[in-house]
């Protein structure tokens, strides 16, 4: 059945490959972006129902009503929480500014967008929420990546954990891992490409009723927290 998804940072990248793979299945997909000329020029060669939104994850009042203006027009059934921003640095050497700008755009932004669309996604007795996070916020694996994105990765896993008790069954959530891609944040050393890094994701934002639910998941299969 053809659901709406937004999807946000999704005019390069993974986000790109995310709006490729969804509009491939059939759905009709908001491609959420900062720079709406830039979204637009991604979508250009893509097949598909495709609709290029204004979604800035810097600021959280811009961005509420950046996303209650979408919903106007639009019944957002999934909502992909894809963008993200990494930036280097250990707790000793990372600057103040890029740890509070991760807590922005990595986590609160995620918040922000699950608070503002969730409630009507549980009106409509169906929604997905994906939140794509990362092995770099893993505990269990060790939480080795830059500080200001290993604390913001793992907190966004913990939201997904902590807002699955809170949601009805019929809406879910969901934390991946996509794997190491080669995209401006993995770089190009990454073994996979951006689109090998989709299935997973549109696997989760295509649950079916009897799906999982506040768990966290790599290569379709639960990983450990
Ligand atoms: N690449 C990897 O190896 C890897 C591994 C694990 C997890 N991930 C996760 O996968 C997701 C996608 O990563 P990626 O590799 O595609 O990263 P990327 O190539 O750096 O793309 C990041 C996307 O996020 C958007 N973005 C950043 N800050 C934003 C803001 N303030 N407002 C709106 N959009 C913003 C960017 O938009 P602009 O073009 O406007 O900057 C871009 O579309 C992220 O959540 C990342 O943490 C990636």
């Amino acid at each position: 059945m053809t659901k709406t998804a937004l999807i946000t940072g999704g005019n390069r990248g993974l986000g790109l490959e995310i709006v490729r793979e969804m509009a491939a299945l059939g759905h009709k997909v908001l491609l959420g972006c900062r720079h709406v000329t830039q979204g637009e020029q991604a979508a250009a060669d893509i097949e598909g129902d495709i609709t290029v939104v204004h979604i800035d994850l810097s600021n959280s009042d811009a961005l509420r009503a950046q996303a209650r203006h979408i919903m106007e027009n639009h019944n957002i059934d999934i909502l992909i929480n894809n963008g993200a921003i990494l930036r280097d640095g250990s707790v000793l050497s990372a600057k103040k500014e890029d740890f509070y700008d991760s807590i922005q755009v990595n986590l609160v932004a995620c918040f922000d967008l699950i608070q503002i669309i969730a409630p009507a996604m549980i009106d409509r007795g169906f929604g997905r929420i994906v939140n794509v996070t990362s092995d770099w916020g893993s505990f269990a694996d060790g939480l080795g990546g830059p500080v200001s994105y290993s604390v913001t990765k793992a907190a966004l896993n913990a939201l997904t954990m902590n807002m699955a008790h809170s949601l009805p069954e019929n809406v879910k959530v969901n934390s991946v891992h996509p794997g190491w891609l080669r995209t401006d944040m993995g770089g190009s050393a990454a073994p996979l490409s951006a689109a090998d890094g989709t299935e997973t994701i549109t696997w989760l934002a295509t649950l079916p009723e009897d799906g999982p639910n506040g768990g966290f998941f790599h290569d379709k299969k639960p990983k450990q927290w």
